[in-house]
């Protein structure tokens, strides 16, 4: 346990002692995980110093998110088959860190049941952005991108066997992060410029075990190595620009983003998929990511939410009525009996799902 100066370097880090203010009120209990609101809490109470635990933050045993799971009204087969799949992706990414590269096959296997699954019914995947939580967040989010990727696919009216490759393509994207060390995967606060070189390398990784899978294919190995790219050469690893970026891997780093925002990490909170869809579509106004997939995925995504409960950043909770065709981020939505189109109260947004 150590002292460390309040900075935006804790994001992340677990308080081991409560905290109060300077007369007495408890402003955060022992344990909490803290977040960008937080060290601004900590700063206008002129709190200069806490302790932190020194553990590295463990990605979980799957155990709160099963819990949530069964919570929810869904039909038993798409959780178990998303348990299943979490189960099987935690052993699979776990050998290939002992250097045992499974068939390619292994893998398809481990997600083919939940992708079938979430297709015939989308209930789940409403679902998957309620849950709490980082709990394992490394395969959940290998499971998610697979099934984003696969919609997406489907979007564009690719063929059948495209449509596969791409989906087991997003279910290993980041599988070369098994090879980044664990301090660095897991840390939870800020990383370092060279941590965060470090990290970078996951793509590298991620060809190179791809290549080493029998069964393989060139695109699946170039959406591992590429789905950090961005179209005006701002990505990594190599800086690639338009069409030098295939466009497997521009469907990817679409599903990959709107993942990460959607879900709940160890230093963040997560936020609606109605303002992941935002920040998405400024992403390609401002010529990171492909406008063309952006805009039919956000057109889909917005639709499937009619009917959600959700949370406004005012606190007032609503449910999604109507979506418009030119802002589907902005919909309809009832708060009891009065309605509110969000397209003439700028300053609402969508913060979180609810169910
Ligand atoms: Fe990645």
């Amino acid at each position: 346990m150590s002292a460390v100066t309040v900075s935006h370097n804790l994001i992340g880090r677990v308080l081991n002692q409560d905290l109060y203010s300077n007369t007495g009120v408890l402003l955060l209990p022992k344990t909490t995980v803290l977040t960008e609101n937080h060290i601004r809490l900590l700063r206008n109470q002129q709190i200069r110093s806490v302790y932190v635990s020194d553990e590295v933050w463990s990605e979980g045993d799957g155990e709160a998110i099963s819990n949530q799971l069964f919570g929810l009204e869904l039909d038993q087969e798409s959780v178990t088959s998303y348990l299943e799949a979490m189960e099987d992706t935690r052993r699979l990414f776990e050998s290939v860190q002992l250097e045992k590269m499974p068939r390619l096959e292994e893998f398809t296997q481990a997600f083919q049941r939940v992708a079938v699954s979430t297709e015939k019914r989308m209930s789940l995947f409403r679902s998957l952005y309620v849950l709490e939580g980082a709990d394992s967040y490394t395969y959940r989010h290998s499971i998610n991108v697979g099934i984003l990727s696969t919609l997406i696919a489907r979007l564009l009216k690719w063929k059948e066997e495209r449509t596969r490759v791409m989906g087991a393509a997003g279910f290993l994207h980041d599988i070369g992060k098994m090879q980044v060390p664990k301090e660095i995967l897991l840390k939870p606060g800020q990383l370092t410029e060279q941590e965060f070189n470090e990290m970078k390398k996951h793509t590298i990784y991620g060809y190179e075990m791809i290549n080493q899978m029998e069964g393989s294919c060139e695109t699946l190995k170039l959406c591992a190595l590429l789905h950090h790219e961005r179209l005006d050469g701002s990505g990594y690893p190599e800086g690639r620009t338009e069409e030098e970026i295939p466009i497997e891997s521009q469907v990817l780093a679409v599903a990959d983003i709107f993942d990460a925002i959607c879900s709940d990490r160890v230093y963040k909170s997560r936020t609606s998929p109605f303002e992941a869809a935002q920040q998405m579509w400024k992403l390609a106004c401002d010529g990171l990511i492909s406008i063309e997939i952006v805009s039919v995925f956000v057109h889909y995504i917005a639709q499937l939410y009619v009917g959600s409960k959700a949370r406004l950043n005012n606190g007032e909770e609503v449910e999604i009525i109507l979506i418009h065709k030119d802002e589907p981020m902005r919909p309809l939505v009832r708060r009891a009996q009065e309605f509110i189109d969000l397209r003439n109260h700028r300053q609402l947004m969508i913060e979180k799902m609810i169910g």
